[in-house]
């Protein structure tokens, strides 16, 4: 066969995080953040889609489950690619009618704060935009399905600008280094728990804008603040700098989700122990060297360079004797290779 198209695409893990819209139908963020995108060799989500006259419905398979297709983000990427497709011409009006199939899978944990939802939907519209042969920026394609998405559509360290149009327009991704830039940096995915969250990204940063009087002061002040520095860190391999505004907006987005109300709290007495490894080890080393980082879910990112990374280990396994062996995982991902997504058409 040869109308079936696949995809892989990588997780992002970002070092400000993105937490709170300024619309929610739109998926435009209030402030800017910054990632690195992961090798898709360790971690990555890998999106089949067909379509074809036979079928009878517009259908979802989530790791191996059949999915609801009633979920509003899921339509509006399908029909903003439809529409495109229309307009473009790219292909015939008969296969416009035909109902698609799509099949993903993470080979990673879901919805367990690892970014499954910006592989996930970079993976989904780039199989879309291929299967019906639009042309367009695929990485606002992918913030429509999911914001933290439009970052995993580059590799290397990458900024979403928050933009200030009101139809998003200007709310994109672009790359701030490509990933030839920083060769020797390395991410430790360590999986504490590989459980779906309590409380959604989308649900815990709705309910944190809402309630959270810490929020104004991360929007205003801490996010800009930070922002240009890590940038200027990152082009200028400034370690020590980049390492210690991650754990610092790390922490601040977790006491931010702590002060909304009810509460978001995503940390467990494990990840709290990672911290304070973390901390142990850049004293007894006089320098800053691990930094750790923490999306919406207790699962710890730990971004070093490749020459820390034995020696982390060892303290790793020093402080955690009894962990399995699946709990360091994405050993030598570095943030990235340069065409994050490969696509291969059956
Ligand atoms: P995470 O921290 O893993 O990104 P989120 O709460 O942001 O968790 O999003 C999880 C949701 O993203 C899932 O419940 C599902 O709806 C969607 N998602 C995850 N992976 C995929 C995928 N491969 N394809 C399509 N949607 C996905
Ligand atoms: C903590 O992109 O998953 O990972 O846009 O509602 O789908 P939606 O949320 P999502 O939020 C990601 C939040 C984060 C931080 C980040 O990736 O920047
Ligand atoms: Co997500």
């Amino acid at each position: 066969m040869t109308d079936i198209i696949s995809v892989i695409a990588p997780i992002n893990m970002a070092v400000i995080k993105y937490w709170g819209k300024r619309d929610e139908k739109l998926i435009i963020p209030l402030n800017d953040s910054v990632s690195g995108t992961l090798d898709p060799k360790v971690m990555c989500a890998k999106t089949s889609v067909c379509a074809r006259p036979v079928f009878e419905e517009d259908e979802l398979w989530l790791n191996g489950k059949k999915e609801s297709f009633t979920s509003e983000r899921l339509q509006n990427c399908l029909k903003k690619i439809r529409e495109l497709a229309n307009e473009q011409k790219s292909v015939d009006e008969e296969f416009l009618k035909f109902k698609v199939h799509i099949c993903s899978e993470n080979n990673f944990p879901t919805a367990a704060g690892l970014a499954s939802s910006a592989a996930g939907y970079a993976c989904l519209v780039t199989a879309l935009a291929k299967l019906y042969k639009v042309k367009t920026d695929i990485s606002a394609l992918a913030r429509i399905g999911s914001g933290s998405a439009c970052r995993s559509v580059y590799g290397g360290f990458v900024r979403w600008y928050a933009g200030s149009n009101p139809d998003g327009s200007d709310s994109i991704a672009k790359p701030v280094v490509d990933s030839s830039h920083w060769p020797d940096m390395r991410v430790l995915v360590l999986v504490i728990a590989d459980t779906k969250k309590h409380t959604s990204s989308t649900k815990g940063m709705k309910t944190t804008v809402e309630t959270s009087e810490l929020m104004k002061h991360r929007i205003q002040v801490s996010v800009p603040s930070r922002i240009e520095k890590i940038c200027e860190a990152i082009v200028k391999k400034d370690f020590p700098t980049f390492a210690e505004l991650t754990m610092k907006d790390s922490n601040e987005f977790h006491a931010v989700c702590l002060s909304a109300f009810p509460p978001c709290i995503y940390l467990t007495n494990t990840s709290l122990k990672i911290i304070e490894m973390v901390h142990y080890y850049n004293n007894i080393c006089g320098s800053i060297k691990v930094a750790y980082t923490f999306d919406a879910g207790p699962n710890a990112c730990l971004y070093l360079l490749e020459e820390e990374v034995p020696k982390i280990l060892s303290v790793i396994k020093y402080f955690f004797p009894f962990s399995s062996e699946n709990f360091i995982k994405g050993l030598k991902a570095p943030p990235i290779k340069e065409f994050p997504i490969e696509s291969h058409i059956y």
